[in-house]
């Protein structure tokens, strides 16, 4: 497709998150020319247990796209490609005509724990983390397959497919079944090394490999959009379809940051943290208490995952003082010294990865008394859930030391919590000018194929956002001691899967 003379040619790009969908138009400098969101329901049929409908996503895929086509018409601009990302890790299982069997299982589900130590059982440890880069994870999609196969043999008598979330949505746009190596990378049967699905691993869990699709570079177009969904959504037939990438690897790609330059990663206080390190090999902690994935240039990162940062902020301003503005909480919490007078958070609300890799983990104040207030609980929530970024980033950084963190996600609009973060990592922590996330980075994954720009790494250095000043450090000496004390007294076993 061309955009023809006078018409501005954009790409798209899709989000499949976990909350809803969002959807961008990118022109070739990184502008966005629209953009929205669609949202829709996260089950929890059961304590632990997460599950989306996938025709959820669709309903909310379509709005989305509907809204964005609508946009560029009246712009005058002229979609070129559509790139794809999402939430990773989830399972849509689908049968042989291409049928979804059940509601798909989430990134953040946590039922596999018996099927995770049936994996480790079968494969040394030691094993699958030079293989894949991971040892078995609850929340990815092999303990998902394997609990099917346990719990619902009826139905995964009839599993053809395993899909990712957003390749799902590729399948549904294009009628092709393909996987890119940052997703893929997530499922855990990926060999890294060798880019191919490790058939090894598989024929030791009894796993059929032709359950998973074959795997394409993230900025290969994997099919073109049929007629039912350019009619569905407004978008032209034929527009091609961009593999795209893993959420992570496709908001690193949107902040600018590649295994070539390997010294920058990002930092995220979203729902989850997330410390994002590229890498040009793939080198992985040899005890998996670190993930590592593929990156969607053709390289690698890391990734440090704690699952509860601006999730536990929201935690205590809603069960603890809905009726008090957040800013107000954390102002209290700026007038509380460092180390918050002795009170320590762990965050395990919903379990830990990295690096204790354990969905049994739970949360917990100490040492409160009776002089402690509502903005030491707020303070101590802020230095937890970035002590417990320090902790993955002590365990990542021999591998690849960091000079430099680009912050992104809610909490990048808190300088006090970057200033924490900073000084938790000892790092050198920068906002940016705009705050792009992963649709921005499948619509940059897009622009190859859309011509706009000959290659990946043109396209990233013409859409990079700039860097802003660091923001200053907050001591967290007294908080991070107090963290270690208190997570030892407690979890003294530290990354043994409880
Ligand atoms: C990464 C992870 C999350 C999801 C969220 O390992 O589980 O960041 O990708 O969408």
């Amino acid at each position: 497709m061309t955009a023809g003379p006078d018409r501005v040619g954009v790409t798209l790009g899709v989000d499949l998150g976990t909350s809803g969908v969002k959807a961008v138009a990118l022109d070739a400098q990184g502008q966005v020319l629209a953009d929205v969101t669609e949202t829709y329901p996260l089950l929890t049929p059961r304590p632990g247990w997460t599950e989306q409908r996938p025709e959820d996503w669709l309903t909310g895929t379509r709005a989305a796209l509907s809204t964005i086509a609508a946009r560029l018409r009246d712009l005058g601009a002229t979609p070129l490609a559509l790139g794809l990302s999402g939430q990773m890790h989830g399972l849509v299982p689908l049968d042989a005509q291409g049928q979804v069997l059940r509601p798909a299982l989430l990134w953040n589900d946590q039922r596999t724990g018996a099927q995770v130590q049936a994996i480790e059982a079968r494969l040394p440890r030691a094993d699958l983390v030079a293989r894949t880069g991971n040892r078995a994870v609850t929340g990815f999609q092999l303990p998902k397959i394997l609990w099917m196969r346990d719990e619902e043999p009826e139905l995964y008598a009839r599993l053809r497919h395993a899909l990712i979330p957003k390749d799902y949505l590729g399948y549904v746009l294009t009628g092709v079944l393909a996987a890119e190596p940052s997703d893929a990378s997530g499922v855990g049967a990926l060999n890294l090394a060798r880019n191919t699905w490790d058939t090894d691993i598989l024929g030791e869990l009894g796993v059929d490999p032709a359950l998973f699709p074959p795997i394409v570079r993230s900025v290969d177009v994997t099919g073109t959009l049929s007629a039912e969904w350019a009619a569905r959504t407004g978008l032209p037939a034929g527009l091609p379809i961009v593999a795209g990438g893993g959420d992570n690897a496709a908001a690193g790609i949107a902040l600018g940051l590649t295994s070539a330059r390997p010294d920058v990663g990002s930092l995220s206080l979203g729902t989850s943290g997330v410390v994002f390190s590229p890498l040009r090999e793939p080198t992985p902690d040899p005890e998996g208490r670190v993930h590592l994935f593929a990156h969607a240039d053709g390289g690698y990162h890391l990734l440090g995952v704690t699952l509860s940062a601006a999730g536990s902020l929201e935690w205590l301003h809603g069960k603890l003082a809905h009726d008090v503005p957040l800013p107000t909480l954390l102002d209290e919490a700026l007038n509380v010294p460092p180390g918050a007078d002795g009170v320590t958070f762990l965050p395990y609300l919903s379990g830990e990865r990295s690096p204790l890799m354990n969905p049994q983990a739970r949360a917990a104040f100490t040492g409160l008394s009776l002089a402690h207030g509502r903005g030491h609980l707020v303070r101590a929530v802020l230095e937890g859930s970035v002590a417990a970024l320090a902790d993955a980033y002590a365990v990542m950084a021999p591998i690849a030391p960091l000079g430099s963190l680009l912050s992104t996600g809610g909490g990048a609009r808190s300088e006090m919590w970057l200033g924490l973060a900073s000084g938790a990592l000892g790092l050198p922590v920068h906002p940016t000018t705009a705050r792009p996330g992963a649709a921005h980075g499948a619509a940059i994954l897009a622009m190859p194929a859309a011509g706009l720009h000959p290659d990946l790494g043109a396209a990233i250095d013409a859409t990079r956002p700039d860097a802003l000043a660091a923001v200053p450090p907050i001591d967290m000496h007294a908080a991070l001691s107090a963290y270690a004390r208190t997570r030892d007294a407690l979890y003294p076993q530290g990354g043994q899967t409880a």
